[in-house]
């Protein structure tokens, strides 16, 4: 393949890169949340756990197919002469896509509370309802997006990606360090601490377990090609396994670091933490404005621009994905490409939009075609595109990748690969954990998890 395809200048610049690709939304707002619901400490060793004995073995396998073959998700497959596992590599592409086209909706939200913040909007928390129902509003936000996304890809690895990680990640950790930093020294902010930090095993049972698995996974970025396609850009002198762990660590260090930032600032205003986005949209603006109107403003849009910051990153992976299958399986000019791709994701994505409030039938679908759970709170057709994309497919491609490398590609293979740049490695210990992880943790694991999210989402039946 004679076609300049791009590369990663340095190391830096492609941990920056898939460490960006990895800290998004999942770690900001969800991450916290699940540990508040999920026991605390005792959520935060059991997603540690997930993240280094299954997420980052699958992580290397990934980048291990990528820098092998120097092609994309789909492409990669049949460079390596599998064409018929090829599917893997399309199942990826329809995860991307889907999840895309909803996380950009949420990422607007997330930008279009920097606006209301600079404007000293601090009502918006208990507007919020109205806030995402107004689908102008949110679709012209989702709009600039996808936009920026679009643009920092249509830049190419080096220019685009790669200068972007290099710019948004270093600032997206010093203003964590800095608010982090300031929420701890506020009154109660030790209450938020306690709560956090604190474990109360009781909470433990296998409702959380699942949802620590699928928030590492998600979090990683695993299981689409995301990582296989970042691989690809990436030269043979460098260290794979060495850079999967930074990539881990990062990830599970912002995570951290983020419930840091949120429960104090949550508590020191005498404020219980509330579920899924309420956490973040609805609570935090009132905290910002007790902070007083001037710090508030100033706290508020720091916060909700490093959100911003966070998610564009993750949009850009998720983007990459399509677009680098378009322009190395079909030779379309990756300008051309990006500008496509991100127009049909925007348009696959209305419906999500939409689903906010604005269609009653949309708001609804998720009882209107007859899966409703009883109680359940949020039946909206974004969280059904969710369900099939994270919770389904995500676990599904993980697994097929892990089985893939294992047995179709064979371990030896992947070792070898993972050797070059890697002195010491073969015979290892590190080795031999990978090799058992990618053939019988992760495949195990990661198809009890499709097959607990396929009964309980699409049948109904639920066995934890
Ligand atoms: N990991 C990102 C987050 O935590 C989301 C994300 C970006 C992602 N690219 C991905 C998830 C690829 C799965 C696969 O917000």
């Amino acid at each position: 393949m004679a076609v300049s395809r791009g590369h990663f200048s340095s190391r830096l610049g492609f941990i920056l890169a898939a460490a960006g690709s990895a800290v998004g939304l999942g770690n900001i707002w969800k991450f916290p949340f699940e540990v508040g619901s999920g026991g605390g400490a005792a959520f935060v060793v059991m997603y540690l756990g997930f993240c280094f004995l299954l997420c980052f073995p699958v992580m290397t396998a990934e980048i291990a197919i990528g820098r092998r073959t120097q092609r994309n998700a789909v492409g990669a497959f049949k460079a390596l002469n599998k064409p018929r596992w090829a599917f893997i590599g399309f199942l990826g592409l329809a995860s991307g896509l889907l999840i895309l086209s909803f996380y950009n909706v949420v990422a607007g939200w997330a930008f279009g509370y920097v606006i209301e913040m600079i404007m000293g909007n601090f009502d918006i928390g208990s507007q919020f309802g109205d806030f995402i129902k107004d689908w102008m509003k949110i679709g012209l936000y989702g709009i600039v997006f996808m936009g920026a996304t679009a643009f920092i890809v249509s830049q190419g690895v080096q220019k685009g990606i790669e200068k972007a990680a290099k710019f948004l990640m270093p600032t997206l950790i010093i203003l964590m360090i800095l608010l982090s930093t300031y929420a701890m020294t506020l009154e109660g902010a030790m209450r938020g601490i306690e709560f956090y930090l604190i474990p109360d095993f009781s909470k433990i049972n296998g409702q959380v377990v699942y949802s620590a698995l699928g928030q590492a996974f998600f979090s990683l970025s695993l299981g689409m090609g995301a990582l296989i396609t970042y691989g690809s850009y990436l030269s043979k002198e460098q260290n794979i396994v060495q850079s999967a762990a930074l990539i881990t660590l990062m990830d599970v260090g912002i995570a951290f670091l983020a419930g840091l930032m949120l429960f104090p600032l949550v508590f020191s205003q005498g404020l219980e933490p509330t579920g899924g986005p309420g956490l973040i949209f609805v609570t935090l603006p009132g905290v910002f404005r007790d902070l007083g109107p001037n710090i508030g403003i100033i706290i508020g849009t720091l916060f909700f621009t490093l959100l911003s910051f966070a998610a564009l990153t993750s949009t850009v992976s998720l983007l990459e994905v399509p677009v680098a299958y378009v322009v190395d399986e079909h030779k379309v000019p990756r300008k051309r490409a990006v500008w496509l791709t991100a127009t049909l994701i925007f348009l696959i994505g209305i419906p999500s939009l939409l689903s906010n409030g604005a269609s009653s039938i949309l708001t609804n679908f998720i009882d209107v075609i007859g899966l409703a759970r009883e109680g359940a709170t949020d039946n909206s057709f974004m969280t059904l595109v969710a369900w099939i994309a994270n919770d389904t497919f995500l676990p599904l491609g993980g697994m097929l990748i892990s089985i893939f490398a294992a047995y179709i590609w064979k371990k030896e293979n992947l070792s070898a690969e993972l050797s070059i740049g890697n002195e010491g490695y073969a015979g290892s210990f590190l080795e031999r954990f990978i090799n058992f992880s990618i053939s019988y943790l992760a495949p195990v694991v990661l198809s009890v998890i499709f097959l607990l999210t396929l009964l309980s989402k699409f049948f109904g039946i639920d066995l934890i």
